[in-house]
């Protein structure tokens, strides 16, 4: 409620250029980085899809954050009430409001599988604690992820946890404690990172895994790998969905936007990168299958904390940082839903959060299901792209690759066509070369980009 009302001035601004960075960041770092990013790249075949990953980061994802934000900065409010109020003359106003559709249902749809996934990081706690990954065989590791997967009321359970610690911290609309802990945890979350490149690096296949992920086999990527680095590209950034927007909308004038953004995008692809470099080694060394999927980091990194000195604690350390880092971010996705709910239908925030959390946590257990009992339960499995999706497959690939995009999209032509050229170029306030740069990125290259990719996997 408090978004409608007031101007950046009442609405009280972030502290500094480091606190916008401490909520971006822990919106962004999350299960993206260590779950999803390993495992499409062994998917995707390793090199050429890393590369592409990359230009798409840089080329896409960096200039669409700075549209987000730069949106919200000048908007002062909330997202839609952003867009609206920056596109007050223009005929295609409703249209904007698109934009806050598609980031009510995105982050519906992707908290509801997210903390499933966060459920196996909670589950993991509990083994790594009570010793239960020490002096483990390869094998013996696959068996403890399959029982997860094949057990639906533990996965349940892990996942009512997950949603509630999330659904605790939104209905109490309360996060600058938890920004202040990521100044500490993040921090912390990259030092284990560490730990387990310096055990990949000596005890598994370090050169290998290097050459994997840095030596591109342009005769292994596809034009769907194409589409699932550009759809990675905006999920690992938390774009698409205006979460970054409504950060934004906190960032005093002062503040360069393409610093903080490129701060923000840097530190996301170093923890993913460092994932990747703690995870293949692991997979080379063992005989483990690179496109093994999305059990990719539960089979591996637990191999590696079973052999190394103090594993236990260290492994317990990691998916407890693990959770939190994925805490953060399931905020970002159910908050745009929450303050949905208030600004259009009146809710007071307790009930929009179990409301949200509750159809959410529900849509959750499809998911889950498609890990066991569903796993042959293909709905869409007739039509080409979808072929043998599960559930789960399913909200994954629709989200990262077809919503966020279009929600993308949806920004780039915002900033780039519907705002004005001058308070763009004044809220950015970038050298003369580089606005063209970024001007020419987010007009012609971007939009263009997307939508080429979506029309050639279409076809
Ligand atoms: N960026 C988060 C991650 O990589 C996921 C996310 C997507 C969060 C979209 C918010 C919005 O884990
Ligand atoms: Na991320």
């Amino acid at each position: 409620a408090e978004a409608l009302e007031g101007s950046n001035a009442t609405r009280g601004l972030w502290s500094s250029r480091l606190a916008f960075i401490l909520a971006a960041t822990g919106s962004a770092v999350g299960l993206g980085n260590i779950w999803k990013f390993p495992y499409i790249t062994g998917e995707n075949g390793g090199g050429a899809f890393v590369l592409v990953y990359l230009v798409c980061i840089a080329a896409v994802g960096l200039p669409i954050m700075m549209a987000e934000v730069l949106i919200g900065r000048r908007g002062g409010k909330s997202p839609v009430n952003s867009l609206r109020l920056i596109a007050q003359r223009d005929r295609l106003a409703p249209a904007w409001r698109l934009v806050g559709a598609v980031g009510v249902l995105a982050g519906f749809l992707i908290l509801s599988f997210y903390s499933v996934i966060g459920g196996w990081a909670v589950s993991y706690v509990g083994t790594a604690a009570s010793g239960g990954l020490v002096g483990q065989s390869a094998e013996a590791i696959g068996a403890i992820f399959s029982d997860l997967l094949s057990d639906p009321l533990t996965l349940l359970m892990w996942h009512t946890v997950f949603m509630a610690l999330v659904m605790l911290v939104v209905a109490k609309g309360v996060r600058a404690g938890l920004e202040r802990a990521v100044s500490i945890l993040m921090p912390g979350l990259f030092v284990l990172l560490l730990i387990a490149v310096g055990y990949a690096m000596t005890s598994g296949e370090f050169g290998r895994a290097v050459s994997f992920l840095f030596q591109p086999d342009f005769s292994k990527i596809t034009t769907s790998g194409i589409l699932v680095a550009l759809g990675h590209a905006f999920f690992t950034l938390s774009l698409g969905m205006a979460v970054m927007m409504a950060y934004g909308s906190y960032l005093p004038k002062n503040v360069s936007i393409a610093k903080t953004s490129i701060t923000v995008s840097v530190i996301d692809t170093g923890v993913a990168l460092l994932a990747g470099l703690a995870i293949f080694p692991i997979v080379f060394a063992n005989g483990l299958e690179p496109g093994a999927g999305p059990g990719l980091i539960f089979q591996t990194l637990p191999l590696a904390f079973g052999q190394m000195p103090m594993g236990s604690l260290f492994g317990t350390l990691f998916f407890v940082l693990l959770i939190f880092a994925a805490w953060t971010s399931g905020i970002s996705l159910l908050e745009p839903i929450v303050e949905w709910l208030e600004e259009r239908k009146g809710m007071n925030r307790v009930v929009s959060t179990l409301g949200a959390g509750v159809v959410c946590w529900a849509l959750g257990i499809a998911s889950i299901l498609s890990l066991n009992l569903w796993s042959d339960f293909a709905p869409l499995g007739a039509i080409g792209m979808f072929e043998g999706k599960t559930i789960f497959d399913l909200l994954d690939f629709f989200t990262a690759n077809i919503l966020l995009p279009l929600g993308g999209l949806l920004v780039a032509v915002f900033a780039g066509w519907v705002m004005s050229r001058e308070a763009v170029e004044q809220e950015l306030a970038l050298s003369g070369p580089m606005f063209r740069l970024w001007y020419a990125t987010i007009r012609y290259f971007t939009p263009v980009a997307v939508a080429a990719v979506f029309i050639y996997n279409l076809l």
